[in-house]
């Protein structure tokens, strides 16, 4: 593997705290958080990169999140089954200060869910990229938790996954929660079917007037975060024609000159393209191409691109969050820049999304079919 690849798994490691939460980016004040939804990336790229006892410091470290906040769980769920509205007070945050604490009341977003989904997704991966471990009794007991908490908050409106837009069902959210608990069923036995039926259904039915699925059910527009509702959640197949679609109108909307945006409206530091999404996507072609190995020679080509897209715009081995290129909204750059300053680098879901792109394009995971492969 390149020097990319190896100093991606340093600087992950370099900045995970003792208490196993990773920092979202050292050199980025705004940031000096662990979010579940970067941390929960990151724990299955070191999963990857074989580096399983930073991946399961970070699952402690959730756990630990998880239990002591066990009676505001327990009580938020009484709530909405009682019909009662939600206050910040009665959710579990979507970031958390390194020593476990919430971060600052009130200046930030927490309601957002999908973090608690990709944490079970990533959880089950962590226990089937080392079978001989058996996952602590803790570690059960945050992802009961977890699983009972979205299992019955899902049907509520919530930030998104780039922290925006709370008066909305999010597709990438429920596909989330959807990957989350069907993770969850395969590492515990226990399922719940009523939910994930009722997420895929409700995902379909808002795919049907375009034929693909959509940021917001009023418009056709995409969001780069839909490449997650087939890979890693598997709410439909890499290759199910509404994906297809899908990811056709992402490469004709949102990616320009190899770099993906989050999406076509995105101001935040003007809109650039993310080193994360543009791993995503190649991650995308490549689990494609495992499922179609007809497609094989024209998805290499466009993995290819991906790859060096990112590699080209790594400054120093770092990678940051977003490149300045391309941007939709060229005039909010400078407003973000007053605002936090440069923007994030290197972030450590950025480094996780690549070594994910590069262990996930090895011939043997690109023809799982063929034995001989190593
Ligand atoms: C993104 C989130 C991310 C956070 C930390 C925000 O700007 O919208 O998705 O979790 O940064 O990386």
């Amino acid at each position: 593997m390149n020097n990319l690849y190896q100093r991606s798994i340093e600087i992950i490691l370099e900045n995970q705290s003792e208490s196993g939460g990773y920092i979202a980016s050292p050199n980025f004040p705004t940031y000096h958080y662990c979010w579940f939804r970067d941390g929960s990336f990151i724990a299955y790229a070191m999963d990857l990169a074989e580096q399983h006892e930073s991946a399961r410091r970070f699952h402690q470290w959730v756990a630990d999140r998880v239990n002591e906040r066990r009676d505001l769980v327990r009580a938020s769920i009484l709530k909405v089954r009682a019909g009662e509205k939600l206050n910040e007070a009665d959710i579990l945050h979507t970031r958390y200060r390194l020593d476990g604490t919430d971060g600052e009341p009130g200046n930030w977003p927490n309601f957002q869910l999908d973090g608690f989904g990709t944490w079970l997704w990533a959880l089950n991966e962590h226990q089937k990229q080392n079978p001989a471990i058996r996952l602590s009794q803790e570690l059960l007991s945050a992802a009961d938790l977890a699983a009972d908490y979205l299992s019955e908050l899902w049907i509520l409106p919530c930030y998104d996954c780039w922290e925006e837009f709370p008066d909305n069902i999010h597709p990438h959210t429920i596909a989330a929660i959807y990957g989350g608990l069907m993770a969850y069923s395969e590492l515990t036995g226990k399922s719940h079917p009523l939910v994930t039926d009722a997420i895929r259904d409700q995902l379909l039915v808002g795919a049907k007037p375009f034929g693909h699925f959509v940021k917001f059910s009023d418009s056709s527009a995409v969001d780069a975060s839909l490449l997650a509702l087939a890979v890693p959640y598997g709410v439909v197949a890499p290759d199910d024609p509404i994906m297809l679609k899908t990811v056709e109108q992402i490469e004709a909307t949102i990616l320009h000159g190899g770099g993906l945006h989050r999406y076509a409206k995105d101001s935040y530091y003007g809109g650039g393209a993310w080193i994360l999404l543009t791993a995503w996507l190649g991650w995308y072609y490549a689990e494609l191409s495992a499922a179609r190995p007809d497609l094989e020679a024209g998805l290499k080509q466009k993995i290819r691109t991906c790859q060096t897209w990112i590699e080209s715009r790594a400054d120093m081995l770092f990678l940051p969050e977003q490149i300045s290129e391309n941007l939709n909204f060229p005039t909010y750059f400078s407003t973000w820049m007053d605002r936090w300053g440069e923007v994030a680098s290197p972030l450590l879901w950025s480094h996780a999304k690549y070594i994910i792109l590069q262990v996930r394009t090895l011939p043997r995971y690109l023809n799982p079919q063929d034995k001989n492969i190593q």
